[in-house]
């Protein structure tokens, strides 16, 4: 969510056309906490964000009493960034592992903004990738990961999707817990783009997904906002 003119402003010039749109939906970080951090207090941690976007989740988790810090390539997301007073690190996710980031953190976060098909065909350097997340991470940390659903088109489903089988295997050796969400409505309540048929959340440190009685009367009123009530605006249109 842009706050105010300057902001929106400034990110006309952001390379990814969703993050230059004002309207962008502010859906998803609550929920995520809710649903994801149950037994989790995030007060007084140093969260960081790989590519934070419009910062939803840098806000909502420093409203929580956490320290949220970023990782971005994009200038005008950059600079979003330091007028709201959060510590940026500039720097392309592709080169993660060789990126000057100072310290460890208590949690990493990570939605939509890595790709597995940065590294298609070579199963090494995307396990360095996100042995490199878990390596920003203290030993009793977190991590919460979302990948990027945009690949190559000229790849076929099956590649996409064996491509994606391996990437969750890896993730599972290195001790993820993985949950596959099984449709893009629950996609979409948790702010996250749903393209492929095989989409999912892997975290570390926190407990499985479960849904709070908060998020089934949220998703309940969600659901009646996406469908009944778009049906029913277009029919008095
Ligand atoms: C799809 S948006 C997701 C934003 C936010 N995580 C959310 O869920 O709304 C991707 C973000 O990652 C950044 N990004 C994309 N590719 C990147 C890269 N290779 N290195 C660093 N940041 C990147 C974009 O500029 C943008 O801020």
């Amino acid at each position: 969510m842009l706050k105010n003119s300057e902001e929106i402003e400034l990110l006309l010039s952001a390379r990814e056309p969703g993050i230059r749109d004002p309207q962008r939906s502010e859906q998803g970080p609550k929920e995520i906490l809710c649903d994801f951090f149950k037994d989790r207090d995030v007060n007084g941690q140093r969260v960081l964000e790989l590519g934070p976007g419009h910062y939803e989740f840098c806000e909502t988790i420093r409203q929580r009493g956490a320290k949220a810090e970023a990782v971005e390539l994009d200038p005008p997301v950059i600079e979003l960034g330091l007028r709201r007073k959060f510590r940026v690190w500039p720097g392309n996710l592709t080169q993660l592992p060789s990126l000057t980031i100072y310290g460890k953190f208590d949690g990493l976060f990570c939605k939509g903004s890595n790709n597995p098909f940065w590294f298609y065909g070579n199963e090494k350097t995307l396990r360095t990738y996100i042995v490199a997340m878990v390596n920003l991470v203290k030993p009793n940390g977190w991590l919460w990961i979302v990948s990027s659903p945009d690949c190559s088109p000229t790849l076929t489903s099956t590649q996409v999707i064996q491509w994606l089988e391996i990437e969750a295997r890896i993730y599972r050796e290195l001790g993820f817990t993985e949950w596959v969400i099984p449709h893009k409505v629950i996609a979409s309540y948790y702010g996250i783009c749903f393209t492929h048929s095989r989409l999912a959340v892997f975290t570390l440190g926190l407990p499985p997904h479960s849904w709070s009685a908060y998020s089934i009367m949220r998703l309940i009123w969600f659901c009646l906002n996406s469908f009944f009530f778009r049906h029913l605006r277009k029919l008095f249109k």
